[in-house]
């Protein structure tokens, strides 16, 4: 059962004409649990208040699969304000985009374009650019604009996916260009001739891209909610003596606040991934499909509006 609502809600991720309709609509169906606002103002209250916490943040504006050129320049606009913004008002956060709402569909040098104003940007105010992985089809391309962006600038990380078998590799070939890497399990519906299909098998290998990442002596995000996987971690730490500068969690909005604050009273830093924006439909879809217990904030939130 709980397979069968994974699919369904990864299949309304991916559904545009509904994408469309939230948009108009504001955050609705529990959106706000998972989703900081609509705009980098509504954003910059919450970062301040996990700041004060004690936790730092990367914001993500929200939008994805954008296939023309004036919706793009408008995200790559949002993304220039929000490092600006974030500069401004002394904020310890970075950013996090998808390059497809870049215009990564469009075109390679109009993405790259793209890519370097933010960039530039980034580096006027300190402020790093974190790239998210999307599906298996754009995965290819994104290392390689990745590799291409890192050579010419330092403030630029990504984001690689424990399902896909071919993630060791991915990290061997990164490895000499002193990656800033999130390692995550990875969030899309891809086939089994490109990723593991079954947890158990990616829970295995996240664990051993984990070892891996660190072993090489770069920097390292594990992006998890997951106790066990944390557990290792630790215990890696330990067991390599790894130093607490070379890595941090991270954790998503609103996803086990309690377990976030705890790691920073144990002396590790801890990153908040923040969306705001929109385009949520898609992202809050993820969610629902990572844990369906959650659709019973998704009920709450239809008879509350
Ligand atoms: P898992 O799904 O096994 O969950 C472990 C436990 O965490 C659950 O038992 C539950 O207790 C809790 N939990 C997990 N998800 C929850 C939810 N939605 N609500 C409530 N509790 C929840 N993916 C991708 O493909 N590309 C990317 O760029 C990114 N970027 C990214 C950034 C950050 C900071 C994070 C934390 C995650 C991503 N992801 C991602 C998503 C990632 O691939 C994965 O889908 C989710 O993190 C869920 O996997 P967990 O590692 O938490 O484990």
């Amino acid at each position: 059962m709980e397979q069968v609502m994974r699919n369904f809600f990864l299949f309304l991720s991916n559904n545009k004409p509904l994408t469309k309709a939230a948009k108009k609509y504001g955050l609705r169906f529990g959106a706000s649990r998972f989703v900081a606002g609509v705009n980098i103002d509504n954003a910059a209250e919450k970062i301040k208040k996990l700041n004060d916490k004690g936790l730092v943040v990367t914001v993500d504006h929200l939008g994805e699969f954008i296939d023309n050129e004036k919706e793009a320049k408008e995200s790559v606009a949002e993304c220039v304000h929000a490092i600006k913004v974030i500069a401004d008002k002394g904020l310890k956060a970075e950013i996090s985009l998808k390059m497809t709402s870049m215009g990564l569909d469009i075109s390679t040098e109009f993405v790259m374009e793209n890519m370097r104003k933010i960039l530039e940007a980034g580096k006027r105010h300190n402020v790093t650019v974190t790239i998210d992985m999307e599906d298996y089809s754009r995965c290819e391309k994104t290392l390689s604009i990745y590799k291409t962006l890192k050579s010419e600038f330092d403030n630029v990380g990504t984001v690689v996916q424990a399902y896909l078998y071919r993630v060791e590799a991915d990290l061997e070939d990164l490895k000499s260009c002193n990656p800033y890497l999130r390692l995550v399990k990875g969030a899309y519906k891809e086939s089994p001739e490109v990723a593991f299909p079954d947890k158990k098998d990616v829970d295995e290998n996240y664990k051993k891209i984990i070892e891996q990442n660190l072993l090489y002596g770069n920097y390292t995000a594990i992006a998890t909610h997951d106790d066990s996987i944390i557990a290792y971690t630790k215990e890696l730490e330990k067991e390599h003596r790894i130093p607490r500068e070379q890595f941090e969690f991270q954790m998503l909005y609103g996803i086990r606040n309690e377990l976030q604050e705890r790691l920073v009273k144990e002396g590790y830093k801890v990153r908040v991934y923040m969306p705001y924006g929109d385009d949520w439909f898609g992202y809050n879809m993820r969610r629902l499909a990572e844990r369906p217990a959650n659709v019973a904030f998704v009920l709450k939130g239809i008879f509350k509006k």
